[in-house]
């Protein structure tokens, strides 16, 4: 097969490493992809939003398969665009994906088809939204409607700090467009894990749990990011836990968005609070995590093109995939000063080579014209090993980190700590 991969972050280069070593996999490209990438497949410099370019590509390479990594390109209508041009794609199409793409349609969604969520409101007018707020106990969660690069989410400790985060967003415009909407909802209390399983619009398939930590500092403290590392399996998730989770949340979402007329195909990322009262859905992604995917593809024994292709096919049913046992972790090694601005090109040296049981999975790199790998953007690696622990495989993972030379790079020291401190309870 000749299969193209939309993306350039940590998780498009572990869907690239896995795809790469399937037996059905002839030609594999990504676009635009990264220094890392590019040891997989063979990178083309189209951008990942770029829509036409993209459709015309895999047309003119006769793609049998394309797999969208990020949000951005499949909330703009990628899959849509491919589909007319009978080009077949793992990815939900625009009307699917708008469950990521509009916070307020996913928790209609969930009111709709009675999926266990936190209580919420959505508001045009910041007047209503502030009344709304002020009843609910705090912390208040404020939410920009779009999609806001993973910062659109404000806690709010007291109710003026929710009537500043509601102006924030819809008078002062801090997210653009994407808080001219909010989503006013109580807090939940409880321990978060990720959830991903299959779709191809109909069946679903369950695939693992994984925790990420989104906190920049050691202690999950400091400001928010996209993820600085993460561990699969979670011990919050229970086989109990994770059944409720299929039952409760993940059937009916793909069952009522069908009945709608948005039939999902791709994968479903639901990020769910494990409270007292059990799993609530705090919100869902119409793709994998980053890094949660480099810690789910180490793990997966199944080829995974099958898969893919039967997400796109509507021929889920009866289908199987396999796991290794062992736990995994990956920490993120990002440049000073994420998430704030931080400087490109610094250089990257003593880049280990893969192992069975470990790999660095590359977020943010290029190669300089002295074949050297400089980072370019804030999250930059993603060093992953496996282990018979959590324990084991973070011991492993930190070695190579700390064989890496960046000075410019910085990575938390206590990735898996929650998951450590269980097993070892
Ligand atoms: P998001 O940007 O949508 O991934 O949300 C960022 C983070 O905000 C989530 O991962 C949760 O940790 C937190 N969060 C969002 N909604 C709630 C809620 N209702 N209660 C508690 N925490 C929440
Ligand atoms: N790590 C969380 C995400 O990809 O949204």
């Amino acid at each position: 097969m000749r299969i193209l991969v939309v993306g350039s972050g940590g998780r498009e280069h572990a869907l690239c490493w896995k795809i790469a070593a399937s037996p059905l996999t002839g030609k594999l490209f990504c676009a635009p992809g990264n220094a890392g990438i590019a040891q997989a497949a063979e990178c083309v410099a189209i951008g990942a939003e770029d829509v036409e370019t993209l459709t015309e590509f895999a047309a003119a390479e006769n793609i049998d398969l394309v797999v969208v990594g990020p949000e951005a390109p499949l909330v703009k209508g990628l899959v849509d665009r491919l589909e007319a041009a009978g080009i077949r794609a793992f990815g939900p199409t625009q009307k699917a994906a708008e469950i990521e793409g509009s916070k307020g349609f996913m928790k209609d969604l969930c009111a709709r088809h009675n999926i266990p969520t936190a209580r919420y409101r959505r508001f045009t007018d910041a007047a209503p939204a502030k009344a709304f707020a002020r009843t609910l106990p705090p912390p208040v969660v404020v939410k920009a409607d779009g999609l806001a690069a993973g910062k659109g989410v404000i806690i709010c400790n007291t109710h003026s700090e929710a009537e500043a985060a509601i102006d924030g967003m819809m008078v002062g415009h801090q997210f653009g467009q994407a808080g001219d909407s909010v989503v006013v909802e109580e807090f939940l209390d409880g321990e978060e894990l990720s959830f991903f399983a299959l779709s191809d619009g109909t069946h679903v398939l369950p695939m693992i749990s994984a925790q990420d930590h989104k906190r920049v500092g050691d202690g999950d403290t400091g400001p928010n990011t996209g993820g600085m590392g993460a561990y699969s399996p979670a011990p919050v998730a229970t086989r109990e836990i994770e059944a409720r989770i299929m039952r409760e949340i993940v059937q009916p979402a793909v069952t009522g968005l069908k009945a709608e007329g948005r039939p999902f195909k791709g994968v479903l990322f639901a990020g769910i609070m494990v409270t007292g009262d059990g799993p609530k859905l705090i919100e869902f992604n119409a793709r994998f995590g980053d890094p949660e995917c480099e810690v789910l593809c180490i793990r997966m024994m199944s080829d995974i093109v099958p898969a893919l292709v039967a997400c796109a096919d509507g021929t889920l049913e009866d289908f199987a995939l396999r796991w290794y046992p062992e736990s995994a972790l990956t920490i993120v090694m990002a440049t000073r000063g994420y998430p704030g601005s931080s400087k490109p090109g610094s250089v990257i040296r003593n880049l280990p080579e893969e192992r069975d049981d470990a790999i660095v999975f590359h977020c943010g790199t290029k190669k300089n014209a002295a074949g050297e790998i400089e980072a370019h953007g804030g999250r930059v690696l993603a060093v992953t090993a496996l282990g018979k622990t959590v324990r084991e495989a973070q011991a492993k993972a930190y070695q190579v980190v700390d064989q890496i030379q960046w000075p410019e790079g910085f990575c938390r020291r206590d990735i898996g700590w929650r998951a450590i401190a269980r097993e070892e309870k």
